[in-house]
């Protein structure tokens, strides 16, 4: 089986979908890998490791799609890719059912199956295969280092004969697995670490790893799957009032709150940033999917009365090469599950399969891309 590693084409994207590392994982499964040239640099990867572990390196990308049974990718290809490829090609990468309607419209024309990350279900089985997981990783551990690095303050309690300084407060709204990652870095560079999540389960989450949780008088938000539901317009109110004390004393606020398929939650106001003391510092990985800090801007570093505000923009891509290590571990683990005796087959009654799958030559089996289409045609 010809698989196929293509070099990322949006804009500011380092990350590369397989490192060597995981070049002769792949070969154990029966497929020979093709690397398109250059593909890894960004990631420190260059093409005679590649070769060294046994792919092919492709300078003719376009007979390369032509012929390719896998193509592997982080971002999804452009409707011009797909369009050269063969019926019944399965791609596999990050793919959002809203974001990405331009290549999912191109999948079906083309006949080919996708498999995509952002729906994989969440189960013990299909852990190694967790992309989002990864990557947020990668991305919260980058996002702490960046807010320390803007902040001019020291982090840890330091007892000297010169004087005392008190350890930073550091407070993160949103525990999921980024929001948990930064705090468990702000700890460990010494800051006194608070984290608030809206989650029942969050609670002893934020306490493993040696934060405090801020419990609000507020019912928990929980919708399907363990996940959070959107706050209304009172409840939204509300988190915002009875938080302010907490961010007025902090001095770098960090905010990871996601609801899956909205746009991030609001979570602080201009007002709200205004109480926080001059030389503060907050950063917003939810800058990309609508902002969970009133304006935000992804990719950008804006001030606010004397405060600075990150908003993050492809966070995990600023550490690519760990980033793609992670990311290739993932993506041979679910095509582990789409190869059945050396033989690619999407099997739908593999509840992993299922769940990631979006397309499956050319039709459609996910219910988010299908209300996506009937919306954009009406
Ligand atoms: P996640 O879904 O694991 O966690 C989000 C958390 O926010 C959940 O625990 C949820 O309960 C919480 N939440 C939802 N509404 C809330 C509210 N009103 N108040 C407090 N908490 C609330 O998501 P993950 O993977 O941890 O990512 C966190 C954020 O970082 C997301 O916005 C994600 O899109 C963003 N991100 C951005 C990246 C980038 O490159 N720009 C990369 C990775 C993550």
């Amino acid at each position: 089986m010809k698989l196929l590693v293509v070099k990322e084409l949006k804009s500011g994207e380092k990350r590369v979908a397989v490192v060597p590392q995981v070049v002769s994982k792949l070969q154990a499964l029966g497929f020979s890998v093709q690397i398109q040239a250059g593909a890894g640099e960004a990631s420190l990867q260059s093409d005679e490791l590649y070769q060294q572990a046994g792919a092919t390196v492709i300078t003719d990308i376009d007979a390369a799609l032509s012929q390719a049974e896998c193509v592997v990718s982080v971002n999804p290809l452009t409707k011009e890719q797909i369009g050269k490829l063969l019926p019944k090609t399965l791609l596999v990468s990050f793919a959002q059912a809203k974001r990405d309607l331009d290549s999912i419209r191109a999948a079906i024309t083309q006949k080919v199956s996708l498999l995509s990350f952002d729906f994989l279900p969440r189960i013990s089985r299909a852990q190694a295969a967790d992309a989002l997981t990864s990557q947020a990783t990668v991305a919260g551990y980058h996002t702490m280092l960046k807010a320390a690095s803007l902040s001019q303050r020291m982090f840890p309690l330091v007892m000297t004969a010169s004087g005392t300084i008190r350890p930073a407060k550091v407070l993160v709204l949103g525990a999921g697995v980024a929001g948990l990652q930064v705090m468990s870095v702000a700890k460990k560079l010494g800051a006194v670490v608070s984290g608030y999540d809206v989650r029942v389960a969050s609670k002893d989450e934020v306490k493993s790893v040696g934060a405090t949780f801020i419990e609000l008088d507020l019912p928990p938000l929980e919708g399907q799957g363990g996940y959070a539901r959107e706050l209304n317009e009172e409840r939204s109110r509300l988190q915002q009032e009875l938080l302010t004390p907490f961010i007025t004393a902090s001095d770098l606020l960090i905010t990871t709150a996601a609801v899956p398929g909205r746009p991030a939650p609001r979570l602080v106001t201009s007002s709200m940033l205004q109480t926080m003391r001059p030389g503060s510092v907050v950063a917003d990985m939810a800058a990309e999917s609508g902002g969970n800090v009133e304006g935000s801007v992804p990719g950008e570093i804006i001030e606010v009365a004397g405060i600075k505000v990150w908003g993050g923009a492809n966070i995990p891509s600023q550490m690519s090469p760990d980033a793609s290590f992670l990311y290739s571990g993932n993506i041979v683990s679910l095509l582990g599950f789409c190869v059945k005796d050396e033989k690619l087959a999407v099997d739908l009654n593999d509840e992993v399969l299922k769940g990631s799958a979006l397309i499956l030559d050319g039709e459609v089996v996910n219910d988010f891309v299908k209300q996506e289409l009937n919306e954009g045609s009406n």
